[in-house]
């Protein structure tokens, strides 16, 4: 049996900040920020809208693309590090607002590579035959752990939603091989302390132009394939110049490589599955395409998924 993604969907904030914005609160340039990370503006929201709020918005949409029911949802997966508080978790919040009665619930902290954690996930229990449904959302309200005093990370991220509801699909479909892993001595290069985020920037770029091309190149062999059968790339989008450093491992032209970085900044576990949608909508990923997803974050942590698309 083999397990892929049934229904998608995203909430994004209507409040757009750009990098003008940011201008007159804080000592940065439209150009350092566009130059150095490729982001142009980002989705901020508002104070009464929390991350489980978010969560429930593209997981709905999702749960309507996969034409099923939310009782029909065996369990809930929400990659997040910012949830609306400690506990209950956003998953089990978003189990009551979508009225997903059976579901089993839990929340899961990779940081950035938290959706490719919660797709991996998923995928056990299905092949399993433990459950059939499992909705996993990609979730972060990164404004509430900002420090708007500290241009070196407050530029950088943005909040969004990102949802997919993975099933059972026919043979040679769905996820062909993942890797996934993680490295703690790297921890102190990002996270949190008290209310604020912080970041060795120079440390996590290296790391991460390493481990984005690596792994890409990793579950492509273990999925039997070449770098000639790759049809399309969805790399975390954190920094349009990480991202480019993967394509280029990959050999991919500039077109099949997913690009939403410059519209929405850095949304952590969102990044992957905003993605996915608006490469969708667009046309730019099809049936039978083979797809590589690679993310990496805080922890640190990173995970990797060659799929072929299609149900
Ligand atoms: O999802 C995972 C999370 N994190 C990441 O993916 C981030 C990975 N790292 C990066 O994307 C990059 O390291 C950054 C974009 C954060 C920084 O780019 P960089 O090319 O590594 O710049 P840098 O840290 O070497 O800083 C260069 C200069 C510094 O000034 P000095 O010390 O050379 O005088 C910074 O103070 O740029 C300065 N700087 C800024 N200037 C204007 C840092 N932030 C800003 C800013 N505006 N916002």
């Amino acid at each position: 049996m083999n397990t892929g993604i049934i229904g998608i969907g995203r909430y994004l904030p209507e409040k757009v900040v750009t990098n003008e914005d940011l201008e007159k609160i804080m000592d940065t340039s439209d150009e350092w920020i566009r130059t150095r990370t490729g982001i142009e503006e980002r989705r901020i929201a508002d104070d009464s809208v929390d991350t489980s709020d978010m969560a429930y918005e593209a997981a709905k949409q999702a749960i309507e693309k996969a034409g099923i029911n939310p009782e029909d949802i065996d369990m809930i997966l929400v990659a997040t590090v910012t949830p609306d508080q400690p506990f209950p978790s956003v998953s089990a919040m978003l189990q009551e607002k979508l009225g997903a009665k059976k579901a089993a619930a839990m929340d899961l902290s990779a940081a950035c590579a938290g959706f490719m954690y919660g797709m991996i996930t998923a995928k056990q229990f299905i092949e399993n035959n433990a459950y059939k449904h499992i909705l996993i959302v990609g979730v972060e309200k990164l404004s509430k752990i900002t420090n708007w005093e500290d241009r070196n990370t407050a530029v950088l991220f943005g909040d969004a939603a990102g949802a997919v509801v993975m099933g059972p699909v026919s043979e040679g479909k769905g996820i062909l091989a993942f890797e996934l892993g993680a490295d703690g001595s790297g921890g102190k290069y990002l996270y949190q302390d008290g209310p604020h985020l912080f970041m060795n920037g120079r440390e996590v770029f290296k790391f991460a132009v390493r481990q984005m091309g690596e792994s890409s190149l990793n579950v492509i062999e273990k999925a039997g394939l070449k770098k000639e059968d790759v049809d399309f790339l969805i790399p975390h989008q954190a920094n349009i110049r990480i991202m480019e450093s993967a394509r280029q491992r990959l050999e991919l032209p500039v077109e099949k490589m997913s690009k939403t970085v410059h519209k929405y900044g850095n949304t952590s576990a969102a990044s992957i599955p905003i993605s996915i949608v608006e490469d969708l909508e667009a046309g730019r990923i099809k049936d039978n395409d083979v797809i590589v997803m690679v993310g990496f974050g805080g922890g640190l942590t990173w995970g990797a998924i060659a799929m072929r698309w299609g149900c």
